[in-house]
């Protein structure tokens, strides 16, 4: 008892403060954090809209990757398609939960990854695992110009129970990358020219609307369907880094090469992230 005197304490701005009170907690966690990798291309590869198509759709975006790795460094994150939709419906006629389905259709996304990545596999690209990412993402892209990830968010029994339907889904899992690393960049690759009014290809999609430019809040605000995860929008809500996004088509060569060069060619979807 007597040795109390010599105990040593640490001082932390945080130690004796409820985490919940934000005025007590902005001076310390309100400053806006660093960018890991600033230079970094993170490119999300539709998994319907691209993958599913098969060669016809891959090989095109293949050469366009590979001619794009002399003048970016890449993370390519692949989504999942039919192979996940068809398992979702087994799943959920068996009443599997969404912690379930999760991983499930993440193993999807990942095996298009290995699919991309083995396209890629001469120019020094190999598919690496979500802890890979996590953990060693730096020394692979300092020894080959990109690497390729499943694109889903690694959430698996953890999903929120919410919805029947695993709510974060590729683009979240994109998104929430790009954002953490800090990147310099997102860009959605799909089928489309861009997000639309209603959808190009219903029915009535003739009439349909490309939007230039448009935000996470508009969005959010949108009544019909969309080619992005409805859950995107409250993520790009709080983002910290990544202001904007851009969705281009993949079916047409030249529009991933001028979105990663800065050029406006598909929709700009900007995010709540404050410029620095
Ligand atoms: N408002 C919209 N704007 C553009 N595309 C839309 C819209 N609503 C639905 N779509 C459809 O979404 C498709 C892409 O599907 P999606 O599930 O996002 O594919 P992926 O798995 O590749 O991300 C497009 O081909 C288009 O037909
Ligand atoms: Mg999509």
């Amino acid at each position: 008892m007597a040795d109390t005197n010599h105990i040593k304490h640490v001082a932390s701005p945080l130690a004796r403060q409820t985490l919940l009170d934000s005025n007590l907690t902005r001076p310390v966690a309100g400053k806006k954090p660093i960018r890991i990798l600033p230079w970094l291309q993170v490119v999300k590869i539709g998994g319907r809209s691209i993958m599913d198509r098969g060669a016809e759709a891959i090989l095109p975006i293949v050469d366009e990757l590979r001619a794009l790795l002399p003048e970016h460094r890449l993370l390519i994150l692949t989504g999942a398609g039919i192979r996940a939709r068809h398992l979702y419906s087994v799943a959920l006629d068996l009443g599997l939960p969404a912690g379930t389905l999760a991983p499930l259709a993440a193993s999807e996304a990942g095996q298009n990854g290995h699919i991309l990545a083995t396209l890629l596999a001469p120019e020094g690209v190999s598919y690496v695992e979500k802890p890979t990412v996590a953990n060693q993402l730096a020394i692979h892209l300092s020894a080959a110009r990109a690497v390729v990830a499943s694109a889903f968010p690694p959430y698996h029994n953890h999903e929120f129970p919410g919805a029947r339907l695993p709510p974060h889904r590729a683009d979240v899992g994109a998104f929430l990358l790009a954002d953490a690393l800090g990147a310099a960049g997102l860009t959605f690759v799909e089928d489309v020219d861009g997000v639309y009014d209603i959808d190009p290809n219903a029915p009535a999609g003739d009439s349909a609307l490309m939007m230039r430019e448009t935000s996470y809040a508009d969005l959010a605000k949108h009544d019909g369907t969309l080619p992005l995860d409805r859950a995107l929008f409250d993520v790009m809500a709080n983002a910290r880094h990544i202001e904007q996004v851009q969705l281009v088509n993949g079916l047409k060569p030249g529009k991933l090469t001028a979105a990663l060069r800065g050029q406006h060619v598909g929709t700009l979807i900007k995010t709540g992230a404050q410029p620095a």
